[in-house]
This record gives C-alpha cells, structure tokens and sequence, in this order.
C-alpha cells in the first residue's frame, strides 16, 4: 500500500513527536558523517525544510551516495525531538525511497547562492529556490486575496477575451493573432493584407486590456471584476515591464473617481494585510534575504525600511490624493529637475511623468503612496471623463514606493455625444466600436475603474526588485524561452 504522504509545513507546525509519518520532496543539501546522514528535505509546502536523520549502516553507502541536492524521495519515519540548532523536531528515517535522482556533475541548481539573472536561464528550475518558492506562494496568497476581497464585496468574476479586435488603450502596442501562412499572405486588389480572409475575417490581437468588455458587464451585474493575463508589445526593457502580466480590473456602476479611489486603496491595504497575516514564514525569509542583499550595495543606497516595514506603512497610512497639476508644481520646483538630475526635466504643464517622476513624489516628496488625478487629456485613453475645465479628464494612477505606477483607472465617458467627439479627435473607428458605445445609448451610467498590475503588487510585497522574478515564465522582448 502506497505510503500517506504528510507535508512538511504540517509536520513543521504540529510537531507531532512520536509519531510515524512520511513525507515526500526534494534534497537540498546533505551532509553526511561517517555514521549519519543528514538530509534537508522541502516539499514546497513552506520554505523551512524537515531535517531527515538517516543511519549510514542501516542504509547503506550505495542508497545514500543517490540522496543528493535535486533528487526527490519519501522518508518514512518517527517524529522526534531534535538536538541540533535551527529545527525544532527532525524525522529519524526508517524506510527511505529514491524517486528520482539528480546527477551531482549535471544538476544545475548547487547548494549555494545563484544570482537571479542565473535563475532566469534556469527558470524550470528555479521554483525548487528558497526566493523563487517564496514569491510563488506569496502570489497564490495574493491571487486568493483578490478573489477574497472582491467576493466579501459581492462583486462578480467575470472572464473577458483574450483574443480581440479592439486595443483598449490605444497605444498600438497589441501582437496580432492570425493563422494566415506567413509567406503567403493574401492580398487585397490595393496590394493590403486581405484581412477577411483570415481566421476572424478582420483584424485580431491578444488583448491589452479587459476593461471595455468589463465596462459591458458592469452595465449590468454593478459591480465586476476581471483578473487574467493581458499582453503588450511594448519595446520596454525595464524591472517594470512584461510583454505578458496579469491584470486585475474592477469595474463599478455608479461610483464616481472618489469612489474609485476609495476603492483601489481599500483593496491594496487589504492584499498588504492578507500577505502579512498569512504569509509570515515567507514575508520573514523575503526580508532576510533583502537585507543580505543590501549589504552589498553603499550606504546611501540601502532601504531605510525594511520589507516588513514597508508593508505596514501602506497599511497605516492614507494615501495622499494630489491632482495632476499640483504635482507638476512639486516636481517643477524640485532639487533634481533645477539641477537637471531628472532624465527628462519638467518643463510644465502637460508632460507625461515618468516613473523617475513618480518616484521622486512618493519616496522623497511626500514619502507615502500617492493617488495622481486629473491627468490633462492628451496624455490619456479615449474613454476617460471629460472635466469641465475642457483640459483634464478623470483619470487616476496610484503610486508606490520603489514600484511607480501600480494602478491605473479612471471615471469613464458616459456621456455619448462627448465620447464620439473623443474618438474622433484621437481616430478611434466609430463603427468598429458600435458595442462600447451602445452602453452609452441604452440606460447609461456614471461608472468608474481602474486595473492593478497583479505582478506590479507581488514585486511590491515580496521586495523583488525585477518583475521577471515574480512571475514562473517571463515573456520580455526577446525572451519566450519554457
Ligand atoms: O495603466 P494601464 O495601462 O491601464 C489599463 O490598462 C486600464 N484599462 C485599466 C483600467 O482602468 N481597467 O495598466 C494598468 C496597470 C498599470 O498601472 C501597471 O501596474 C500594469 O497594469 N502594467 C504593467 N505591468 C507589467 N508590465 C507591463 N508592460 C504593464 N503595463 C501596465
Ligand atoms: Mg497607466
């Protein structure tokens, strides 16, 4: 009969001394006496390993030579005390099976420190990492937290397509679908790509974006939300950007942009506080690990919190709520953009911030998470809400501390006719849109949205500094290796 398997974290937490148990896992460091084996196994079910005590005469040289780091076994055995430091109780092996072994000359993964860009080029590997299991659970825990959150609310789950033919926000940066052989497109009498004769008889991308189909929903059920991958072919290399990343977009009927950020910010503290309640063994290794690697860097560059820290101060802080326009103020009159420290200087109203800007407001000016609203219009999406200053719209983004924009929303033009102007002056096909704008023909509302970058939130919570880190198989430009 097939041995019942206990996971290490139960074992971990119960301590179950005396009794006989067997879990089942990977090897990750053994170091063997002449007459004892000591096993560090992890199953993945917390970050902290069992110690499995193994006699060498009682197994034998040749089983024991096979139990290197990476090979997978299952050790049955009594539960007991344990003598040595760093564990509270260790599992006395009676019975040891080898699942797989893991050639020691071969197995990429040593017990030692590998750098994160390592990592990467092993990314089928790297889950079986400490950092890289961590930030795995933690993500699941945020995942289940979003879902929570919303449901508590009595908001409703909606899935939205991945295969469109609208770009939501209408940055051109969508990768196309098509199945047409791609040496032998076929062409139009004007010599164009004959679209209609492609699989979806017109143009198709993978979607930027859920929110004019969650807009659809909500006109409906109220109060949805939308949480699936969502794809940009946006040339950025940067620790912030993927070509492919997980978006979370609530969408509300009758919530104006108070509404809206009240919202956003209530959701963030509760992910905050969900993964300080529940992520405990994690958050603690996350937090060493970070400062292990802060020693590293000079002084002035190290954090002045610590991780732990950190999420507690979104915690216990409101944000503080500036609109476009005082921000540019700030940031006009700021040391970094007279001394030109700033890679692109304001030079007034108007300007796009980047995230340099966005970082200066909320880790050096006002030192907490920021809301930025009423953005000038010519630098946001076609279905923001126009305000009467015929020079904003209703946008808002949030903005956190080494992370920049983690949220992005707005209220949306309800108004029909003031949405058709917009999509004209900024060449959006009226007739391609005839959907999005029926809402605002049949029983229209004031609503409001905005979408949280899921991996934006997890770099924030673990303190991973690169987003390709947090999520199992990053796609970046020139990068779709697993
Ligand atoms: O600000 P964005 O572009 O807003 C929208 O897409 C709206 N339709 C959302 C809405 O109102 N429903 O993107 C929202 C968030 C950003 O704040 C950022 O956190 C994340 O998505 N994001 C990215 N994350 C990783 N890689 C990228 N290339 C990202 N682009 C945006
Ligand atoms: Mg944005």
């Amino acid at each position: 009969m097939k041995e019942k398997r206990t996971k290490i974290q139960v074992v971990l937490t119960d301590e179950p001394i005396g009794q006989e148990i067997t879990v089942m896992g990977w090897v990750r460091t053994k170091r063997a006496s002449k007459n004892v084996a000591f096993i560090a196994l992890n199953d993945g079910s917390t970050v902290n390993n069992l110690q499995v005590v193994a006699d060498a005469e009682k197994f034998g040289e040749g089983l024991l030579r096979k139990i290197t780091t990476g090979a997978s076994i299952a050790a049955t055995g009594k539960i007991v005390e344990s003598q040595g430091a760093g564990q509270s109780c260790e599992l006395v092996a009676e019975h040891i099976e080898i699942f797989g072994e893991a050639d020691p000359d071969k197995y990429p993964l040593q017990p030692k420190k590998h750098s994160l860009e390592f990592l990467r080029e092993i990314a089928h590997l790297r889950p079986r990492t400490n950092t890289f299991s961590a930030v795995m659970r933690v993500r699941h825990a945020m995942a289940f937290a979003v879902h929570k959150f919303f449901n508590d609310q009595g908001f409703f789950y909606i899935n939205t397509p991945i295969i469109t033919s609208s770009d939501a926000e209408g940055a051109g940066e969508t990768f196309r679908v098509t199945n047409f052989e791609l040496d032998k497109i076929p062409k139009t009498d004007e010599g164009k790509v004959d679209f209609e004769k492609d699989f979806f008889e017109k143009e198709a991308n993978l979607t930027v974006s859920g929110q004019l189909e969650g807009e659809l929903a909500a006109m409906a059920l109220s109060e949805i939300y939308t949480f699936g991958p969502t794809f940009r072919a946006e040339n950025s290399n940067t620790t912030r950007h993927l070509a492919e990343f997980w978006m979370i977009e609530p969408e509300m009927a009758f919530y104006d942009l108070q509404d809206n950020m009240d919202l956003a910010e209530a959701m963030l503290k509760y992910l905050v506080k969900y993964a300080l309640d529940n992520c405990v063994d994690d958050l603690a290794f996350l937090e060493k690990r970070i400062i292990e690697e802060e020693k590293n860097k000079p002084q002035n560059e190290r954090s002045e919190m610590t991780l732990t820290e950190r999420l507690k101060f979104v915690l216990e802080n409101d944000f503080e709520r500036v609109t476009y326009t005082d921000a540019i103020d700030i940031l006009r009159n700021s040391k970094p953009n007279k001394k030109k420290k700033f890679s692109y200087i304001i030079e007034g109203w108007g300007a796009d911030l980047q995230s340099e800007h966005e970082r200066f407001l909320v880790e050096k000016h006002f030192k907490k998470p920021v809301i930025l609203y009423n953005y000038p219009k010519d630098i946001k999406a076609f279905y923001m809400r126009q305000n009467d200053d015929g020079k904003t719209v209703g946008a808002m983004d949030i903005l956190f501390p080494g992370i920049g924009e983690i949220i992005g929303g707005s209220q949306r033009e309800e108004r029909l006719e003031l949405l058709t102007q917009r999509m004209k002056e900024m060449d959006i096909p009226e007739d391609e849109m005839w959907w999005y704008l029926d809402t605002r023909r049949f029983g229209a509302v004031p609503h409001s949205g905005y979408g949280l970058g899921f991996e934006r939130m997890i770099q924030f919570v673990t303190g991973m500094g690169n987003i390709r880190d947090v999520i199992a198989f990053p796609r970046t430009p020139g990068n779709c290796e697993f």
